[in-house]
C-alpha cells in the first residue's frame, strides 16, 4: 500500500511539481485545487510514476467544505499520511501599504492563513487515527515573505509570517504523536504566480538580488518537500527549510 499525500494547489506551479516528485518517491496523490483546468496533465505525470492520483475540486477558503473533501479522499485512497499546504494567492494588487483595503486583506488572509490553519487542523485530527507505524508529515509552503518585508504587498507578508507560527504550533501539538511538521520558505520561483512580474525579477536577479544568481524552479521546492515527507528526518520537526538561493541571508 502506498501512503496518500494530499497537495493543495496541485494543478500548476510549485504544487504540480511537488505532486509529481512525491509520486516518484512512492506516494499516491490527492490533487486538490480550486481550478482543476490543468489537472489532467499533472495527473498523467503522477501516474507515469506508477502512482494512483485523483483530482479534487476544492477551495481552501471554504472551510465548511473541508471535511467533505477529506471524506472523499479517505473513501478514494485512505487518510493522507502527508499534507502539503501549498495553495496560496498573492496580493490582489501591489501598492502602497497605506492604501491596503480591508477586502484585499481578508481575501489573502482567508486563503493563505485561515484556510491553511483549518485544513491543517482537520487533517491532523485524521492523522491521529492512522496506524502508529505510519509516520505522518505536514509541510507548509510559506515564503521568504514570512521574514522579508515587501511594503507593496503587506497582506501577503502577514499571511506568510502567520504560517511560520502555524508550523511551530502544530509541531508542538503533534510531536508526541510522531507527526513531523515543517515549513518550506521558497524565494523567487518561476511559476504562473510570478509571470506578471517576471521581467522585473529578471532584471533584479541580473543585478545580484539572489546570491545564487538564478530563478528558483518549482522542482527546487518539490525536492525539498519530498526530503521532508520521507522518513529520513524522523526526529526533526518544526524546522524551516529555506529554498531561496540565499536571498534571505543578511548581507553586508
Ligand atoms: P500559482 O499561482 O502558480 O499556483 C497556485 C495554485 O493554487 C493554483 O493551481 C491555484 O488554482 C491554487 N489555489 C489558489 N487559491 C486556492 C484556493 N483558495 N483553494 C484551492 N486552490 C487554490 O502559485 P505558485 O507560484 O505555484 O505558488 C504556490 C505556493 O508557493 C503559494 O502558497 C505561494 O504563495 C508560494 N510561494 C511562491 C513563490 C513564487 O515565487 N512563485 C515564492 C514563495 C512562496
Amino acid at each position: 500500500m502506498r501512503p496518500v499525500a494530499l497537495v493543495t494547489g496541485a494543478c500548476r506551479g510549485i504544487g504540480a511539481a511537488i505532486a509529481v516528485e512525491l509520486a516518484a518517491r512512492g506516494f499516491d496523490l490527492a490533487l486538490a485545487d480550486r481550478d482543476t483546468g490543468n489537472g489532467d496533465a499533472v495527473l498523467a505525470k503522477v501516474q507515469a510514476h506508477g502512482a494512483r492520483g485523483r483530482l479534487f475540486a476544492f477551495d481552501l477558503a471554504e472551510i465548511e467544505a473541508h471535511e467533505a473533501t477529506l471524506d472523499a479522499i479517505d473513501a478514494w485512497g485512505g487518510k493522507p499520511a502527508c499534507l502539503v499546504n501549498n495553495a496560496g494567492i498573492g496580493s490582489p494588487r501591489r501598492g502602497d501599504l497605506l492604501d491596503v483595503a480591508p477586502e484585499a486583506f481578508d481575501v489573502v488572509l482567508d486563503v493563505n492563513l485561515r484556510g491553511t490553519f483549518f485544513l491543517t487542523q482537520a487533517v491532523a485530527r485524521r492523522m491521529l487515527r492512522l496506524p502508529a507505524s505510519a509516520r505522518a508529515t505536514i509541510v507548509t509552503i510559506s515564503s521568504v515573505s514570512a521574514e522579508l518585508a515587501s511594503v507593496e504587498r503587506g497582506e501577503y507578508c502577514l499571511s506568510k509570517a502567520g504560517l511560520g507560527m502555524l508550523t511551530r504550533l502544530f509541531a508542538l501539538r503533534l510531536a508526541a504523536h510522531g507527526i513531523g511538521v515543517f515549513e518550506v520558505r521558497p524565494g523567487i520561483i518561476r511559476t504562473p504566480m510570478t509571470e506578471g512580474v517576471a521581467a522585473r525579477y529578471d532584471e533584479r536577479i541580473a543585478q545580484g538580488l539572489v546570491p545564487a544568481g538564478r530563478w528558483g524552479q518549482p522542482e527546487d521546492v518539490a525536492r525539498a518537500v519530498a526530503a521532508l515527507a520521507t522518513q529520513d528526518l524522523a526526529f526533526a520537526t518544526g524546522s524551516v527549510v529555506h529554498v531561496d538561493g540565499a536571498l534571505s541571508l543578511p548581507r553586508l
